[in-house]
């Protein structure tokens, strides 16, 4: 097993690019069990979530390889209606099989994918969606039972407590794209990844109108046929990267995003101090820390707000920016895990309810630290970038769900960061 050590860094510096979007990516790849013909994806980042919804794409009969870098070919030509326990357990996306083998199979029989440190992340709003389909549910055995004989097309409401649903989104616009009549979603999600999949739909032969919106009109087609669909960049890569440069002081670019869909950070970002400039081709984002930092609060929101995939990393922002920030979590109103290992680190934060509430300025020490989710390692990177001497951060494979070679990234852009294996650790930080 691999370590990070992240050491305390001089203010980043250069072009970086971003991959493509992991979140787009994973329902992209269940998209492709909608047609027997072949799919070709482009920009695939390399993480394992991708390489393990693969796993489950053959697990199901389909053939899934990786080509060429960050091109992979998929052909569900024949395909079952199971997604088991072992494999949906390990990772939540994996029930963006469901509206697939929904439409196709017009059965399924797909493992309840549970709970996960981030919070309880259940999945009545998908099932309230395909009953809405004409779907017949039964939970059976830990199991999402689905007979699907009889889809016709109907008004779905997917909004939820905490807003609209970004893969239930996704698993009923898969379903409603074969089922005969017409569907309207209403509160959608819109985030761009959804728009991305819708896209990818259209180019199979889908009717899909109100694309990016949060009301989506879909008129059932006969089938689909194979495309080929380059997937979008990864907006919360690239604000991860940002805010990089902005935690050491930097002056950092990055390459190849959309920046319309990251203009709540840029906001935020610009709002502490921190400047941006995006390209006039709109392919770019540059950020020049340095300059004095004001606090900043923040509530996460359902797209267009800021997103809560970019939560944690701004903690560890505001954690070293002088004054009172206050970030509030209403997408995952437990997503704190990171805030007690900042701690450790020496961040001034409490938690009260979904907010954090940060006083920031204390310089950060380096400290061995544990990463407990994907974004919540990144968050600690970022800190250990800015802290005086080592961090070490152990069971970075959290991180490796998400981030393609971050810390290469990092350190083409000066960064001091380096992975080694466990054993290079100092003995007494390994976590038995
Ligand atoms: N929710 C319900 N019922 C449902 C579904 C969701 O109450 O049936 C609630 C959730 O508990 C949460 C909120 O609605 O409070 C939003 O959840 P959503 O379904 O939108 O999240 P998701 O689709 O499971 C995706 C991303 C997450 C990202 C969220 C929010 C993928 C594969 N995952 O999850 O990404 O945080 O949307 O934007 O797209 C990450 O990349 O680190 C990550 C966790």
């Amino acid at each position: 097993m691999d370590v990070l050590r992240v050491e305390g860094s001089a203010p980043l510096r250069g072009i970086v690019q971003a991959g493509g979007a992991k979140n787009a990516a994973l329902p992209i790849f269940a998209a492709c069990l909608l047609t027997a013909e072949e799919c070709t994806i482009e920009n695939v980042p390399d993480l394992s979530d991708l390489r393990f919804m693969a796993e489950i794409l053959r697990a199901l009969g389909a053939s899934a390889t990786r080509s060429a870098p960050g091109v992979w070919k998929i052909r569900a030509e024949q395909i079952g209606h199971v997604a088991p326990y072992e494999l949906v357990r390990k990772m939540r996306a994996s029930i963006c099989v469901l509206g697939p083998l929904v439409a196709r199979q017009r059965c399924a029989r797909v493992s309840m994918p549970g709970g996960c440190v981030i919070g309880q992340r259940p999945i009545d709003l998908h099932l309230k969606g395909l009953a809405r389909l004409g779907c017949k549910i039964g939970i059976h055995g830990g199991y999402v039972d689905v007979d699907a004989s009889e889809l016709r097309g109907n008004y779905v409401f997917l909004g939820g407590r905490q807003g609209p649903t970004v893969t239930g989104t996704a698993n009923i616009v898969m379903a409603a794209v074969l089922t005969p009549g017409v569907t309207r979603i209403e509160s959608a999600a819109c985030e761009p990844e959804v728009a991305d999949l819708c896209d990818m739909l259209v180019k199979m032969g889908a009717k899909i109108e109100g694309i990016g919106s949060h009301y989506l009109k879909i008129t059932g087609v006969e089938g689909l046929h194979g495309c080929t669909h380059r997937i979008l960049p990864d907006r919360i890569e690239a604000g991860t990267l940002l805010i990089a440069g902005a935690i050491t002081g930097g002056d950092v670019t990055v390459e190849n995003v959309v920046p319309g869909h990251m203009r709540a950070l840029i906001d935020k970002l610009e709002e502490c101090g921190v400047a941006c400039e995006c390209d006039p081709e709109g392919q770019s984002i540059r950020v020049v820390g340095g300059g004095p930092r004001r606090p900043v609060d923040i509530v996460t929101l359902p797209h267009p707000g800021f997103p809560t995939d970019l939560q944690a990393q701004m903690c560890a922002l505001m954690a070293l920016t002088p004054g009172l920030s206050i970030i509030t979590e209403r997408i995952y109103p437990n997503r704190f895990m990171h805030v007690p290992e900042l701690a450790r680190m020496g961040a001034d934060i409490a938690i009260e309810g979904p907010s954090a509430i940060i006083h920031g300025g204390a310089a950060l020490s380096g400290a061995p630290v544990m990463a407990s989710d994907l974004r919540a390692s990144a968050a600690l990177v970022l800190a250990g970038l800015a802290a005086e001497g080592e961090t070490w951060i152990q069971r970075i494979y959290h991180l490796d769900r998400g981030y393609e070679r971050l810390d290469a990234k990092l350190r083409a852009l000066g960064g001091n960061i380096e992975r080694l294996p466990v054993e290079a650790m100092p003995v007494s930080y390994i976590d038995e």
